[in-house]
């Protein structure tokens, strides 16, 4: 765990991620405002909230990536914490399968890089530069660059943000069944309502610096954008996040 503050329950204990009243200010202005929030070993939470709200910060505390900003509070991370932001992030002078494997030790390093390729169904393409790919395969090398260190935590800041909607779909499916697989606990950031309900077990709301809203995700699978029980989670999801529904029906 990267902070420890001790005097951890045993129920809290076993968390991958405990934030408690957690504090972060850019000058004057105070982002997260006395934070609380646990994920489990495995839970996947979603994390909305508006432009603004302090979705990022939030997830750069947690990767430890927050240095220059102020704060305050309690924060427990797992030792093995993976990021996947909006944009890849590859190396361009590196091709696919060294992209994946840096910084992997180990003789069995390359082994794993090609087996982690093969997941996200780019197997063939160990050897081609990142240039050569479309983004949302960019985004599947950036998928198997984290899941290769079998992170305990994922932290994904928007990672399909810049896709096109089919795309996105796609890697919906792919993201579920990889943590089917690994299991890892997940924190995604998105602004798509859709997204969070599709994927998460649970969907928090971000707003004024804490958690406004934490709902679980209790649809059945497949999750079916027809049905009442999905429509009113989305209603509602809607309504925290500031969404006028009259409004949005009369527009309509
Ligand atoms: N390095 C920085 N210096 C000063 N202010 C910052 C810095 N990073 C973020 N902020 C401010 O903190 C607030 C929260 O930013 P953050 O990037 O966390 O929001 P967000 O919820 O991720 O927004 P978005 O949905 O647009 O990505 C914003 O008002 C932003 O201007
Ligand atoms: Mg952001």
């Amino acid at each position: 765990m990267a902070t420890h503050s001790g005097g951890l329950t045993e129920a809290e204990g076993a968390a991958a991620v405990r934030i408690r009243n957690v504090v972060r200010s850019f000058g004057q202005r105070t982002v997260l405002d006395g934070l609380d929030l646990t994920i489990a070993p495995g839970e996947f939470v979603a994390l909305l909230g508006r432009s603004g709200s302090g979705k990022s910060t939030l997830l750069r505390a947690l990767a430890g990536l927050d240095h220059d900003v102020a704060g305050s509070g309690d924060l427990t991370s797992p030792e093995h914490v993976s990021v996947v932001f909006q944009d890849a992030r590859l190396l361009p002078w590196k091709r696919l399968l060294d992209n994946v494997v840096l910084g992997l030790d180990g003789p069995l390093a390359e082994e794993r890089g090609r087996a982690a390729l093969d997941e996200v169904g780019l197997a063939g393409r160990e050897q081609a530069w990142p240039v050569e790919l479309s983004g949302g395969e960019q985004q599947r090398v950036s998928l198997a660059r984290s899941l290769v260190r079998e992170p305990q935590l994922l932290l994904a800041d928007e990672p399909f943000g810049a896709l096109d909607a089919l795309t996105r779909i796609r890697m919906h499916t792919l993201l579920k069944r990889l943590c089917e697989r690994h299991r890892p606990a997940v924190l995604l950031v998105t602004h798509d309502v859709d997204e969070a309900i599709v994927l998460a077990d649970r969907v928090v709301v971000l707003d004024r610096g804490r958690i406004a809203a934490d709902i679980p995700v209790v649809l059945p699978a497949p999750r079916r954008h027809g049905s009442t029980e999905y429509a009113s989670l989305r209603d509602r999801l809607l309504v925290q996040l500031g969404v006028d529904l009259v409004e949005e029906d009369s527009a309509a």
